[in-house]
């Protein structure tokens, strides 16, 4: 986030100064002043009003088979919950994965909201019912999948193909070098559609939207147990770099997470 030049411009002198001072100490403590900072001055001039929340990027839509019923009891499913050490090259079905985002994102139910008429809720809660979280699979290895960049479509529970190609070292060189995100079959990527909150919530969005992303992880993580696939959570990558992949402008939206899911080497 630091290193973008095209906000240069917009981060006033004070707040510059301080970030000057706070480098020469520890340069998380800066970084995360400066994001804090920036992002007030930057989205007051910008947003005034609530972004929709239907949203299309890619044109090839593929429908998504229902989720499938999962059967363990949710205490056991919290117990046994653990981070995949290491994954095996091995496929998942379609249907995992449509399961997975049903769980983890999807529309659950609808609400009436005044002036806004039928609007949909979430699996998982958000501030406002703004709901920002969007994930993008990069498939490595799905049943029923080629291999490339998709976005889910919780309005239509379908994927968009945005690019399609084998990305597996990719993810590897984004996550700074961590081998086993390139042998999971799948790397659901989540961000923040930081717009949908920041127009409401101003200084608190950043906090909102990220403790958003963590339900869905959550979310996430105890769909893939409960279907005794393997699941880790890595929140070390390449932020500019990622956002590129994505195609994302790192501002309005931005990545917090990846979630790989597959099968592990030591079995479930
Ligand atoms: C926000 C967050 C970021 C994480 N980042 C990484 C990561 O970059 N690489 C990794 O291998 N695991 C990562 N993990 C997984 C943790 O290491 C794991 O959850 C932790 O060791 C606890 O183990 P458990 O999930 O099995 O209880 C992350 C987890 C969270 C919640």
């Amino acid at each position: 986030m630091c290193e973008d030049e095209a906000l240069r411009d917009i981060i006033p002198s004070e707040a510059l100064s301080m970030f000057k001072k706070l480098i020469s100490k520890d340069i998380g403590i800066a970084c995360d002043f400066l994001m804090r900072h920036y992002r007030n001055e930057y989205w007051s001039r910008r947003v005034g009003t609530m972004p929709s929340l239907r949203r299309t990027r890619g044109n090839y839509v593929i429908k998504l088979p229902n989720p499938k019923p999962i059967t363990m009891a949710v205490s056991n499913v919290i117990t046994v919950r653990r981070s995949a050490e290491d994954f095996i090259d091995e496929s998942i079905n379609i249907d995992d994965l449509a399961t997975i985002l049903y769980l983890g994102l999807g529309i659950t139910g609808w609400t009436q909201a005044y002036g806004l008429g039928k609007y949909p809720l979430r699996a998982y809660p958000s501030a406002g019912a703004l709901q920002p979280i969007e994930a993008y699979p990069v498939v490595h290895n799905v049943v029923g999948l080629k291999e490339g960049l998709y976005r889910y479509d919780p309005f239509n529970h379908a994927l968009e193909t945005l690019k399609l190609g084998k990305y597996n070292s990719l993810m590897v060189d984004l996550a700074l070098g961590q081998d086993h995100v390139g042998r999971a079959s799948v790397v659901v990527i989540l961000t923040a559609f930081y717009s949908r909150t920041r127009w409401k919530y101003w200084k608190r969005a950043l906090r909102y939207v990220l403790l958003d992303a963590g339900a869905t992880m959550e979310n996430i993580y105890l769909a893939a147990i409960g279907l005794e696939l393997s699941v880790r959570a890595v929140g070390a990558f390449y932020d500019n770099e990622l956002c590129r992949f994505l195609g994302i402008d790192c501002i309005e939206e931005f990545p917090v997470l990846l979630m790989l899911i597959g099968k592990e080497a030591r079995g479930f």
